[in-house]
């Protein structure tokens, strides 16, 4: 190789080196940050991202470098090999120590970014999140010390500049808690809960996201998570007392449209009156449907599938439902299904 054509090699790795690196502080690429959290998780992002760019243009400049000095020679008997090496401490020295140094203080820095990003917080809202096939389902248990005791699902309602802390589990296969903006994630398994803590820091809407390919209804297992004004969230709370199973409004029973929005219902179903937009499963609007049809079909789902659906609906409801409840929802479809 010409000496010219070496130091233009070089030149070459620096020079692309040194541009990527830059891109990747200059560009924007992130969402918004919703937390604290947000910004240290980006910057780790972009430190480990600058220093993986000089291994990779490294690596490919070898590469082709390879590919051109050590090129077959037509002339050359078609069986010719290159002279076997044996061994070299320096250099086995060299790639064993320095991506050891390199690792271990990357490492320590996550460790210290994981360590503050994940510390406990005062008072926090509390929100156990249940992931079952195909939408997310969350119960507000306390607000500090302050029992709350509602259910919601699809979208999530949290005030702004509040800790929350989720405790995070599924009902039937893995499923995967991301709120992009707050850059976190968590798995989702049956019978094991994990906590994921964040303070979001803006007001507005971010989507929730299922990370874990769960079934046919994978890609439309999502929500948005509002973050809204204390006052704001004080009276969408107080709205959501009122309409909730059993509560309020002074012993009416159940709430057939309430079931169907806290189980999840919509997030599979189409349904107006109960603001369900899912596609998963067939469309329980104007379907005539008869009380012992929605019975069988909350209880047992898989005995007479909708043509065109496959039978992927949970088959828990027949148990997690008391007797009321059911009755409420049966009563609820077969009113909504005229
Ligand atoms: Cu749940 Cu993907």
């Amino acid at each position: 190789m010409k000496a010219s054509h070496r130091i233009a090699g070089i030149v070459a790795v620096v020079v692309s080196s040194v541009l990527l690196i830059a891109f990747t502080y200059i560009y924007d690429w992130f969402p918004t940050q919703l937390t604290p959290a947000s910004g240290k998780i980006d910057n780790l992002y972009k430190l480990l991202t600058a220093v993986s760019i000089p291994f990779f243009v490294i690596i490919v400049a070898f590469m082709v470098f390879c590919v051109l000095e050590f090129r077959v020679d037509p002339s050359d008997p078609p069986d010719k090999d290159g002279e076997p090496i044996h061994g070299s401490t320096k250099l086995e020295l060299i790639w064993t120590g320095v991506p050891l140094f390199i690792i271990l203080l990357l490492g320590i820095y996550s460790w210290i970014v994981l360590d503050q990003v994940e510390a406990k917080q005062k008072n926090p809202l509390l929100i156990n999140v249940t992931g079952q096939q195909f939408i997310w389902n969350y119960e507000y248990v306390k607000d500090g010390a302050e029992k709350v005791d509602v259910k919601t699902s699809g979208d999530l309602v949290v005030p702004v500049n509040k800790p929350l802390e989720f405790r995070i589990t599924s009902l039937d296969v893995i499923h995967s808690f991301w709120v992009p903006a707050a850059r976190l994630k968590r798995d989702a398994t049956a019978g094991v809960v994990t906590p994921l803590r964040f303070t979001p820091q803006k007001t507005g809407s971010y989507d929730i996201v299922c990370t874990e390919l769960c079934g046919v209804g994978h890609a439309t297992m999502r929500g948005k998570l509002k973050v809204v004004s204390k006052a704001d969230w004080v009276k969408w709370l107080a709205g959501q007392k009122g309409g909730k199973p059993g509560g309020g409004t002074g012993g009416g029973g159940p709430d057939g449209k309430s079931i169907f929005t806290s189980n999840g219902c919509g997030g599979c179903h189409k349904l107006a009156a109960a603001n369900g937009a899912g596609t998963t499963g067939p469309s329980l609007e104007g379907n005539g449907i008869s009380a012992a049809q929605a019975r069988e079909g909350i209880v047992d789902p898989g005995a007479k599938l909708a043509t065109g659906f496959p039978n992927v609906m949970p088959a828990t409801f027949g148990k997690s439902l008391s007797k009321e409840e059911l009755d409420a929802l049966v009563m609820f479809l077969v009113e909504s299904g005229k």
